[in-house]
């Protein structure tokens, strides 16, 4: 499902003390169970990775194996009120996979998951963010989705969408190709949005 580190990578946690710290989201949608492969290629790129993912997402993903790659617990529900934070604040977020739900969600401003209050929250923190949605043709194609996609640009958000990337399959052609799912295209685009003292 996930994909460990290379050798000679170190893994979160404790060791990953002093780096920028990047939260990974992953929605419910096929590729979030190749999530760890973005996982890995951010530590090599330097980051302390946090995943999270949407209530639905857990779903998908592998959550023991998350954890040991990163040495971060994976959130997927808000905490208790009184209970302390147990994840260091973010530099910067990756939305990967985001489904057309999270996406609507979030350019509307609701709230009603954690992954949701984070990116609402990061227009207001300035956090440079990115999102890869993964869909098919037909889903694609409902007009909010495109309109919020734009608003989410207009608002500084990068979003990787359109011309191709992702390729998009047709509805019940079993899914997107795992292996095609371009996750290293939403580091590049990190890489381009960081503040400096983060990029540093
Ligand atoms: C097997 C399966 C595959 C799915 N694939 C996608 C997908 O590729 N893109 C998408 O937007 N929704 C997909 N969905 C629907 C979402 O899981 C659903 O809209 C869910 O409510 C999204 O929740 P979230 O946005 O909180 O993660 C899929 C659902 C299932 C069960």
């Amino acid at each position: 499902m996930t994909t460990p580190p290379a050798a000679g990578t170190r893994a979160g946690g404790p060791a990953a003390a002093g780096l920028p710290v990047l939260y990974v989201i992953a929605c419910a949608a096929p590729p979030a169970a190749e999530v760890g492969e973005l996982a890995g290629q951010a530590q090599r790129r330097g980051w302390d990775v946090c995943v999270l993912t949407t209530p639905a997402g857990r779903r998908f993903t592998d959550v023991a194996a998350l954890e040991r790659l990163t040495g971060h617990p994976v959130r997927s529900e808000y905490k208790n009120p009184g209970e302390p934070d147990v994840l260091p604040p973010a530099d910067a977020i990756i939305v990967a996979p985001a489904t057309v739900n999270t996406i609507n969600k979030w350019a509307a401003g609701i709230c009603d998951t954690l992954a949701l209050g984070i990116l609402v929250e990061a227009f207001g923190k300035r956090l440079p963010v990115v999102a890869l949605p993964s869909t098919n043709h037909a889903h694609a194609a409902h007009p909010v989705f495109t309109e919020n996609i734009g608003k989410l640009r207009s608002w500084g958000v990068t979003v990787l969408f359109g011309g191709g990337v992702p390729a998009l399959p047709e509805p019940d052609a079993g899914g997107a190709d795992l292996d095609q799912f371009p996750w290293s295209a939403t580091l590049d685009a990190l890489g381009a949005s960081l503040p400096r003292a983060v990029a540093d």
